[in-house]
Formats: structure tokens, C-alpha cells, sequence
């Protein structure tokens, strides 16, 4: 099992420390309502990776949201997301696909499937991995929402 840092994490993190301001990625998810699954793409505000000391090969990119924007909706029916993000310092492109999950209040309707998600997330998965660390993730979508709306305020 590789448990090395990826490239692209490694590739991302560089960058970013030389170019502070490409923290913009396009976030795609697939809307299920329609006879075709038709894709929504949107800007969002890259906040962290996130990553179990004993799995560093699965980052995870933490995001955050408005739990009542369609993209939950989207995400909760159908977790195959991709993201683009263009850093325009090195003039590098990174498309990331993968998983999403939706971290909400506890007390949210939505967060039963969230702890759906960490029961069948496969084991090899960031996920899981940081579950198994006990990571406090309501402290960290706390510290998120915090964050948020700090720069929302400044
Ligand atoms: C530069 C930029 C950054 C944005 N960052 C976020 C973000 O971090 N989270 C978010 O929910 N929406 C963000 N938005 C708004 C989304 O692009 C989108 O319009 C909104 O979330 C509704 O998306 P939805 O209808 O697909 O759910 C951002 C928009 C721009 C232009």
C-alpha cells in the first residue's frame, strides 16, 4: 500500500506557499433530478488538506458550504466529484477526481449520512484512516466555519 505524500499534493502545497492567492478551485458534482445526470461546476474556497499520519498517500481537500446550496443535494446523492484548479503562479492545472462527503451539525438531518459515509468508506481511504485516528471532525468543521467567516469579514 503506498503511503508516501502524492506529487500533487506535494506540487499543490509548493506552489501555494509562492502563490498565496490561487486558493480557488472548481468544484464539479453530478445533479441526479434530470433523466440525464447533468453536471454543476462551481468556484470554491480550497480551506485545508486533511490527512491521517498513518495514510498520507489519501489527502483529503476540505472545502466548505452552505448546507442548504444544491451541491449538498447533489453530493449526498452521488459522491463522484472533480476538481480543477488552476494556479496561475506556475501555470499548472491539477484535475483531482474522487469522493465527497458532507460534514454537518450534528443535530442536521444530513449528518446520519455522514456517519453512513465513515461506516462504508473503504478502509484505504482518508476517511477512514483519520476516523480511525479519532479525529474530532465537528471541531473541525467548527474551526472552518470560524475561519470562513473571518475572511468573509475582513
Ligand atoms: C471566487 C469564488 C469563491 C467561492 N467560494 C465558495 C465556497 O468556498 N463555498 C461555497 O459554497 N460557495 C462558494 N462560491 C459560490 C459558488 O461558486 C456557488 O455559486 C454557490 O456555492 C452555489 O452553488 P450551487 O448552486 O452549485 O450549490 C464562490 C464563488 C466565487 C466566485
Amino acid at each position: 500500500m503506498a503511503t508516501s505524500i502524492p506529487r500533487w499534493k506535494t506540487a499543490i502545497t509548493d506552489a501555494l506557499l509562492r502563490h498565496k492567492e490561487s486558493v480557488v478551485i472548481q468544484l464539479a458534482s453530478v445533479d441526479p433530478k434530470h433523466d440525464i445526470p447533468t453536471p454543476h461546476v462551481r468556484s470554491h474556497i480550497f480551506r485545508a488538506f486533511l490527512c491521517a499520519s498513518s495514510m498520507p498517500s489519501l489527502p483529503l481537500i476540505v472545502t466548505t458550504t452552505d448546507i442548504r446550496t444544491p451541491k449538498v443535494t447533489q453530493i449526498t446523492s452521488n459522491s463522484h466529484v472533480e476538481l480543477v484548479w488552476w494556479i496561475e503562479g506556475t501555470q499548472e492545472q491539477y484535475r483531482i477526481s474522487g469522493f465527497a462527503s458532507v460534514i454537518p451539525h450534528p443535530a442536521h438531518p444530513l449528518y446520519r449520512h455522514f456517519l453512513y459515509n465513515i461506516d462504508n468508506a473503504p478502509k484505504a481511504s482518508g476517511l477512514t484512516s483519520l476516523t480511525r485516528e479519532d479525529f474530532e471532525w465537528e471541531e473541525k468543521r467548527q474551526r472552518n466555519i470560524q475561519s470562513a467567516k473571518r475572511a468573509y469579514e475582513s
